[in-house]
C-alpha cells in the first residue's frame, strides 16, 4: 500500500501582504511548506505539490526534497487543484490531501487517518470549533457523515453545526479519481469543491471515518502574519514545555525560540531569557546559558557557561569552558576543555587548547592555540593580507602581552613571552621574551597647544 500525498499550495495568500508566496513564510525557521512535506517523511509517502504563484521560488525552497510538481495556473477551487495532480495518482494509492499553509499537522494524526482507509472507507479530519464561521460544515445523519456544506452554501440550520472540515482527508486513489471526474462548479462560489467528494463517497457506499486532531492549532491554516505568529507562539511554547519535561530549567517558558533541533544531552541545564537556537544544537550536563544569546549549530559539552549577549555559530565547545559576556564565536572554532573566552572577543576558525584564556577585546582568526596560553587584552591576529588568509600558531604555555599584533603567517614557540604592544612579523622563539617596541623618549621642551 503506497501513500501518496498531495499538498495544495496554489493559493496566492493576498492577506500576507508579501511579495513571497504564502507557503514560503517560515514557522520556527522552516517554510510552512517544508514542515508539511516533512510531516509525511516517516510515512515514506510520495509527495506532489500543487503550486500556482511564484513557482520558481517555491520549487527552489524544496531543493533536496524528493517532490513532484503540478501547476495550477488558475485557482478554480480545491477540487480543481487536486485534479492537477491526477496524473500522479495510482488506483491502489492511499492519497492524503494536505495544505501548504497548514504547517503544524502531526504525523501521528496522519498515520491514524491512513489506518482508517480501505476499499470501503475513507478518512476525514474534522474539528469542533466554538466559532465555525467560514468553514465547511460536516453534515451527519444518524451520526454518519453524509456531506460537507461550505459556509456560503449553507442553510441557517447548517450554519449552527460546530463540527467543521479541516480539508485534510485520506482516500483510495481509484475512488478519488472517479469522484474528481464528477466534480462540477454549481455552487455559490462557482468553484470545483474538493469537499463535494464526501457526498459522492457516501452515495457510492464508502464510509467516511472522521479523525480529530490533538489541538485546533494542528489544523489551523495561515492567511495572515498574525495567524502565522499565533502558530509560531503555539509551537514555541510546546517546544519549551518539552524542554522542561526533559529537565531543562527555563527562566521564562515564553522567552525562548527554537528554530531547529535542540538536543538535551544532560541534566541541570539552565537557559535564561531571550535565547535563540537555530539549526542543530546540543547541550551537555550543567550547561548554563545567560540571557540574549544566539546559537547556531553549536555543541556545548558539560559545565559550559555562556554569558549574556554572546553569539556562537558552527562551533564545538569543550567541557568547563566559559564564554562571554558579549563574545562572538564564529564557524570552525573548537574550544578545548576549560578554555575561557571573555568579553568583546571574536574567535574565527581557530582551535584553542585546554585551559587557554583570551579574556578581553581580541580578534583571533585562523589560529592554532595550544594549551595554557594567555592572550592579553587587545590582541589581534592579522590573518588577512587583503588577498589570502594566513595561519597563526601559538604553542603551549605562551604568554601574549596586551595590544599585540600577530602578522600571519607567524608562530610563537612554547612558553614564549611577547611583550605588550609587540607587532610580531617573524616567528618568536620558545622560552624567551620577544618584544618589538620603539624606544621611549621624553621631550622636555614640548608645550601643550593653547586655544586661539
Ligand atoms: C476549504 C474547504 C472548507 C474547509 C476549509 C478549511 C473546500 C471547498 N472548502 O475552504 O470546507 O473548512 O478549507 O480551511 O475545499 N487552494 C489551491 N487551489 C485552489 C483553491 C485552494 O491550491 O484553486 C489551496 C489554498 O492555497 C489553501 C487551500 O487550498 O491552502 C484551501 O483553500 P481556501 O480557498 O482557503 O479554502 P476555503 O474556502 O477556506
Ligand atoms: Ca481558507
Amino acid at each position: 500500500m503506497n501513500i501518496n500525498t498531495i499538498i495544495l499550495a496554489a493559493g496566492k495568500g493576498t492577506r500576507m501582504k508579501s511579495n513571497m508566496a504564502k507557503v514560503l513564510h517560515k514557522l520556527a525557521g522552516k517554510s510552512m511548506l517544508q514542515r508539511v512535506v516533512e510531516s509525511v517523511t516517516s510515512l515514506h509517502s510520495k509527495v506532489t505539490v500543487v503550486f500556482g504563484h511564484d513557482g520558481e521560488q517555491v520549487k527552489k525552497s524544496l531543493t533536496g526534497f524528493n517532490v513532484n510538481w503540478a501547476e495550477q495556473t488558475e485557482q478554480l477551487g480545491t477540487g480543481h487543484a487536486v485534479q492537477q495532480a491526477e496524473a500522479q495518482i495510482k488506483e491502489d494509492d492511499i492519497v492524503l490531501i494536505l495544505y501548504g499553509d497548514v504547517p503544524l499537522i502531526r504525523t501521528e494524526t496522519l498515520t491514524k487517518m491512513v489506518s482508517c482507509v480501505d476499499q470501503s472507507s475513507m478518512a476525514l479530519l474534522t474539528v469542533d470549533l466554538d466559532q465555525p464561521a467560514g468553514y465547511g460544515r460536516i453534515v451527519r445523519e444518524n451520526l454518519k457523515v453524509t456531506k460537507i456544506v461550505e459556509e456560503k452554501d449553507a442553510s441557517e440550520l447548517q450554519k449552527i453545526i460546530t463540527e467543521v472540515n479541516t480539508g485534510i482527508m485520506a482516500v483510495r486513489g481509484g475512488q478519488l479519481k472517479t469522484w474528481l471526474n464528477r466534480l462540477d462548479c454549481n455552487n455559490a462560489q462557482s468553484e470545483y469543491y474538493l469537499t463535494d467528494i464526501i457526498e459522492m463517497a457516501v452515495l457510492d457506499g464508502i464510509a467516511v471515518n472522521t479523525v480529530q486532531p490533538k489541538s485546533c492549532e494542528e489544523v489551523q491554516g495561515v492567511n495572515s502574519k498574525l495567524q502565522l505568529n499565533q502558530l509560531e507562539r503555539f509551537y514555541q511554547k510546546n517546544k519549551a514545555e518539552e524542554l522542561m519535561e526533559q529537565g531543562v530549567t527555563l527562566a521564562d517558558i515564553l522567552r525562548i525560540d527554537i528554530r531547529g533541533e535542540l538536543t538535551i544531552a544532560g541534566n541541570d541545564i539552565y537557559i535564561d531569557i531571550n535565547n535563540v537556537f537555530e539549526g542543530t544544537n546540543k547541550l551537555g550536563d550543567n550547561v548554563h546559558i545567560g540571557p540574549n544569546c544566539s546559537l547556531l549549530n553549536v555543541t556545548l559539552a558539560d559545565n559550559v557557561v555562556v554569558k549574556a549577549n554572546s553569539v556562537l555559530e558552527n562551533c564545538v565547545v569543550g567541557q568547563n569552558c566559559s564564554i562571554g559576556p558579549f563574545a562572538r564565536i564564529r564557524p570552525g572554532t573548537v574550544l578545548s576543555a576549560g578554555a575561557h573566552i571573555g568579553n568583546f572577543v571574536e574567535v574565527k576558525k581557530s582551535t584553542v587548547g585546554e585551559g587557554s584564556k583570551i579574556s578581553h577585546l581580541s580578534y583571533i582568526g585562523d589560529a592554532k592555540i595550544g594549551a595554557n596560553v594567555n592572550i592579553g587584552a587587545g590582541t589581534i591576529t592579522c590573518n588577512y593580507d587583503g588577498v589570502n588568509k594566513h595561519q597563526t600558531v601559538i604553542e603551549d604555555g605562551a604568554f601574549i602581552g596586551s595590544g599585540t599584533q600577530l602578522v600571519a603567517p607567524v608562530k610563537v614557540g612554547q612558553n614564549a613571552t611577547l611583550g605588550a604592544g609587540t607587532t610580531l612579523s617573524k616567528d618568536a622563539n620558545a622560552e624567551v621574551l620577544t618584544v618589538t617596541r620603539a624606544k621611549q623618549i621624553s621631550v622636555n621642551s614640548w608645550k601643550r597647544p593653547t586655544k586661539k
